[in-house]
């Protein structure tokens, strides 16, 4: 089937790649022209396991290809995906912004019936927008007879294991006042939807919330997990015991419910955020919404306030070795990562910051560009080198079974700042550490 794709960002260029990877004709459609000729060279933007190689072998096939050609693009596919950013506006809520001038691009251009399919996160109530605005663009064209529908189809795909969630996804949810159309999305689906039924079809409203429902939820149990932490380490309690304890029952279960220094990303805190505006803007105040922001905002200042007691109050001239700066393993993506508050508060606290990530050196390049207080180091050892203790933000694999010998004598005094629980308290401290993590007996 032929497919056009709005945005080549990770939703977008993912979706786009595993279309055309069984067998679909793609295009892929975005505004930024450096991303295009990248790609057009079968490089790809972002770190995604897999990614490169089904972008390459699909445009070496023929079947993926990408352009800036609104026009190009239009005229193209049957399916008009829209996969561009839906960012907080000024005061939290999503901005539409990009998502409407796909919705124009497309009604200034088509010349026969599309389907526009949804997949940004957006706030219930765009599908009706975008409705409104390719209505508002053919009507200047004295076009109002062609026909269109509009789909709302979220994407759940994990940055880390973007192409496997896509391949194999948990749930299709496919929003649509109109059972053809449905029908028609099934059946581009249907090569993702062979070992069991995924599809859930639902009205577009409800599809829209789902998006958010989700996110929310998982949010929600961060937060909580951190807010217990945050009890367990007053009262003496270890939340790893906890953790454990609590996620053998089916109901509550082990996922997600790791603490640490709150979640970031380009998901969660935005659609939170988003969410509870769009609930206060209809009146209605979230409590638990605003709550779970409010325990994220402040456990991703954690690590720094125990950097900072335990040097005594005073940072000044400190050398702080960081392993970790992706808001999470398998991803170089630094958007809202725990990482970039820490690094900020010891730099206006007068320390120095030796970094290092398997993934996302280059985007902190990009984002600080070269600064005095901050060292982007080859190795994890090599960021330990002469500084004063080691912080740990992102849980990646590299990091979980360190040479302790070897940090030790890196470090001027052996001490961790662990942000991720990763490592044993008492094996550490046995070890001659002091040893800092989130929740655990003696803090
Ligand atoms: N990143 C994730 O893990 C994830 C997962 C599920 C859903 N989402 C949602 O999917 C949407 C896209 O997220 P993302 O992370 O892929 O964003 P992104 O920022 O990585 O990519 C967005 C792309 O859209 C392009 N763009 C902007 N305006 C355009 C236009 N008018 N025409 C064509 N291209 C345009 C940008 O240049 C950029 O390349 C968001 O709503 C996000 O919330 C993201």
């Amino acid at each position: 089937m032929k497919v056009t794709i709005f945005g080549s960002g990770y939703v977008g260029l993912v979706s786009g790649a595993c279309l055309a990877d069984v067998g679909n004709e793609v295009v892929c459609v975005d505004v930024d022209h450096n991303k295009v000729d990248m790609l057009r060279r079968g490089e790809v933007p972002i770190y995604e396991p897999g990614l490169e190689q089904i972008v390459r072998s699909n445009q070496e096939a023929g079947r993926l290809s990408f352009t800036t050609d609104v026009a190009a693009g239009v005229e193209h596919g049957l399916f008009q995906f829209i996969a561009v950013g839906t960012p907080p506006d000024e005061d939290g809520s999503a901005d539409l912004q990009y998502v409407l001038s796909v919705a124009d691009g497309i009604g200034e251009c088509m010349n026969g019936y599309k389907i526009i399919v949804d997949k940004s996160t957006v706030p219930v109530g765009t599908a009706d927008k975008v409705r409104a605005r390719i209505d508002a663009a053919l009507e200047l064209r004295g076009q109002t007879a062609i026909e269109f529908d509009v789909v709302s189809n979220p994407e759940f795909l994990k940055e880390g294991d973007a192409i496997d969630d896509f391949m194999k996804p948990d749930r299709i949810i496919i929003g649509t006042d109109n059972p053809r159309t449905g029908e028609l999305l099934r059946v581009l689906y249907a090569p993702f939807n062979r070992n069991h039924e995924r599809v859930i079809a639902m009205d577009i409203r409800s599809a829209e919330l789902t998006k958010y429902a989700a996110n929310a939820m998982l949010a929600t149990k961060i937060s909580f997990m951190n807010e217990l932490a945050n009890i367990a380490e007053r009262v003496g309690a270890d939340i790893e015991q906890v953790r454990i304890g609590i996620g053998s029952d089916p109901r509550i279960g082990y996922d997600f419910i790791y603490p640490g220094i709150g979640y970031g990303g380009s998901c969660f805190p935005k659609d939170v955020q988003a969410l509870e505006r769009a609930a206060r803007a209809l009146g209605y105040h979230a409590q638990i919404l605003e709550a779970v922001e409010q325990v994220n905002y402040r456990q991703k200042e954690l690590l720094f306030h125990k950097i900072k007691s335990h040097f005594g109050g005073d940072l000044r001239g400190k050398v702080i070795a960081l392993w970790g700066l992706a808001f999470k393993p398998n991803t170089d993506d630094m958007r809202e990562a725990p990482s970039r508050v820490l690094m900020q508060a010891l730099w206006d606290a007068g320390a120095r910051v030796q970094a290092y990530d398997p993934e996302a050196m280059d985007e902190a390049a990009r984002i600080y560009g070269s600064r005095g207080d901050l060292s982007l180091c080859r190795s994890p050892e090599a960021a330990l080198r002469n500084a004063d203790a080691l912080a740990v933000a992102t849980e990646w694999k590299v990091f979980r079974s360190p040479n302790f010998d070897a940090i030790a004598e890196a470090l001027a005094d052996p001490v961790i700042f662990d942000g991720r629980n990763l490592y044993d308290p008492k094996y550490l401290k046995a070890r001659g550490f002091a040893y800092y993590a989130i929740g655990r007996n003696g803090g």
